[in-house]
């Protein structure tokens, strides 16, 4: 897979994505990343990439020019098309269904925003507006990697066994929150590992995660449920604790 960025800031990328798996899943050629500062198709001698708004208001505005001829050189110089994403905290809220849906295409554009935000005709190059939450940070640069991390991490190969992923919260039995997890030692400051866990009783231990998973929904994510299909029993062990 191809995942491009076309930011301002292209050296904010090194770190995030020179690390552990991410690192291991480009030097292996599952997924090559490149940075294009669109500041280098700036039309005028000061390079200039934002101005003020037009009716007055605070801040800068990026401007359509740069950002145009930066997808359209991107695409000629790829020779395809890609996919691309506006990051804007106006978009649809990315979620691990999205981050699926992403995972399966062969070439990604994330557009990076920065000051006021962009010019409302670089909408129209998008495919899809995507946040990462209902909140305003100052660049679209840690929203493009947060979603670009959340998609590599899927692409087959990348992480060392291929099921991890799916019992991920929010993957794991169709959209529910992950089960608690415990490693060595079976005993630590008076906190201990649960019995079950210890039994060797795959098929125990399966109900048991299955249970957990529900009861952390249940309390923490509610509204997760519905959208899963509960087993009568499942049903009547959620109303037997008071959660539905
Ligand atoms: C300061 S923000 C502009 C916000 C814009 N004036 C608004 O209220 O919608 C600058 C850039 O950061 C990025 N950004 C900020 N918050 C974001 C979020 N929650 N999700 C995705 N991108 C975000 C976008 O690229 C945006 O153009």
């Amino acid at each position: 897979m191809l995942i491009q960025f076309l930011t301002l800031f292209p050296e904010m990328f090194t770190g995030p994505f020179s690390y552990s798996i991410i690192k291991r899943a480009r030097d292996k050629g599952l997924v090559t990343l490149e940075m294009v500062n669109f500041r280098e198709y700036a039309q005028d001698r000061h390079l200039s990439v934002d101005d003020t708004p037009y009716g007055g208001g605070p801040g800068m505005i990026l401007k359509p020019e740069p950002i145009f001829k930066a997808v359209e050189d991107v695409g000629a110089k790829t020779g395809s098309k890609p996919y691309i994403v506006l990051t804007t905290p106006q978009g649809e809220t990315f979620c691990q269904q999205t981050a699926v849906e992403l995972s399966k295409l062969p070439h990604l554009l994330f557009v990076c925003g920065h000051y006021e935000g962009f010019d409302e005709r670089i909408r129209t190059l998008a495919d899809r507006e995507l946040s990462i939450g209902d909140y305003v940070l100052t660049g679209g640069e840690l929203p493009a990697m947060a979603m670009a991390e959340a998609v590599i991490r899927l692409l087959p190969g990348v992480l060392g066994d291929p099921q991890a992923a799916s019992k991920d919260s929010f993957s794991f039995n169709n959209g529910i929150l992950d089960y608690p997890h415990y490693t060595k030692p079976v005993e630590f400051r008076g906190m201990i590992v649960p019995a079950i866990l210890l039994s060797g009783d795959h098929g125990k231990i399966e109900t048991w995660r299955r249970e957990q998973a529900l009861l952390r929904t249940a309390r923490r994510r509610p509204e997760l449920l519905s959208k899963i299909e509960l087993t009568v029993g499942e049903r009547e062990f959620l109303k037997k604790m008071g959660l539905i």
